[in-house]
């Protein structure tokens, strides 16, 4: 199973912050946004991992991230000069892809929940077609949304539907079989000029073969696209944090839980950072790891 973040876009509804700086660097609860999808990818048991982004950008996540060996993962780069649409990944990542399964995450999703990791494994384990993720919201316009039939079974999907069938978000995480390569190279652009995501989604639909798993209550799905989920998303992780004292989406101690890499190396990342209270729980998780 190959991964890919999509981290590119022009940020434009975070104007002036994203000017200068790719949204998906922007901190959320002291670390950058991107370490969010990276650490759903890894939690999944995916090491293999495409980072997709803005020529000018992909610089910046390359000195973060270099290629990924630290944390026991292989990170390559690749660059989308223009915003062509979310499907755009699966041409852009074909050679990426090769013949395997891919997951795609959207670099400004955060995920998080209890057991996520097991459900996340059980999703990527043999996918025939594909699958998504639904995720109750109270302004379904702005998103994909699913309709499911009274045995749960997904009916049909619309990308941003004036008139929404459910309150179902399809989330920016997708799980697919190796036909999504050849699914996307056979897409025209939307109305709006963008190669959509819905399209590759509603043919697998067609072909009886999407399957949807819902993130039910109990479960935090945000998007940090604009000022105020910016923020709010930065909140709701302080909150956990400060009170539990654990991290979220603290990527070297999921590469240690995962077995990626070993204390040694975990402890090490985190004395690169040992300026910040972050770098410092890295050190402490691997101090107590056994
Ligand atoms: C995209 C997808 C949409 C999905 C959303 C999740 O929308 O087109 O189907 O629900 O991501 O974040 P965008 O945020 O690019 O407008």
């Amino acid at each position: 199973m190959k991964g890919i973040i999509l981290a590119g876009g022009t940020g434009s509804r975070l104007w002036p912050a994203t000017r200068v700086v790719s949204k998906q660097l922007l901190p959320v609860g002291g670390k950058p946004m991107i370490y969010y999808p990276l650490s759903v990818l890894m939690l999944a048991g995916i090491r293999d991992i495409l980072i997709i982004s803005t020529p000018d950008d992909l610089p910046r996540f390359r000195r973060l991230l270099g290629d990924g060996s630290q944390l026991g993962l292989r990170i390559d780069y690749a660059g989308q000069d223009r915003p062509r649409g979310l499907a755009e990944a699966f041409l852009i990542g074909a050679d990426h892809i090769g013949d395997d399964p891919v997951t795609l995450i959207l670099g400004d999703n955060i995920f998080h929940g209890y057991s996520f990791s097991r459900l996340l494994e059980k999703s990527v384990m043999d996918v025939d077609g594909c699958v998504l993720f639904g995720y109750p919201v109270t302004e379904p316009e702005h998103y994909g949304v699913g309709e499911v039939d009274a045995e749960g079974r997904l009916i049909s999907i619309e990308e941003k539907p004036e008139h929404p069938r459910s309150n179902r978000a399809i989330t920016g995480l997708y799980v697919y079989d190796n036909s999504v390569v050849d699914i996307a190279r056979g897409l025209s652009p939307s109305p709006r000029g963008e190669l959509e995501i819905t399209d590759i989604n509603r043919i697998y639909l067609e072909q009886g073969r999407a399957r949807l798993v819902e993130l039910g209550r109990g479960f935090v799905w945000l998007d940090a696209g604009t000022a105020e989920t910016l923020l709010a998303a930065g909140q709701y992780v302080q909150t956990i944090e400060n009170r539990q004292g654990v991290r979220i989406a603290c990527i070297e101690e999921v590469a240690l839980a995962k077995g990626f890499i070993d204390a040694d190396a975990c402890h090490r990342l985190g004395k690169e950072n040992d300026g910040s209270a972050y770098g410092r729980y890295v050190m402490d998780v691997a101090r107590e790891f056994h």
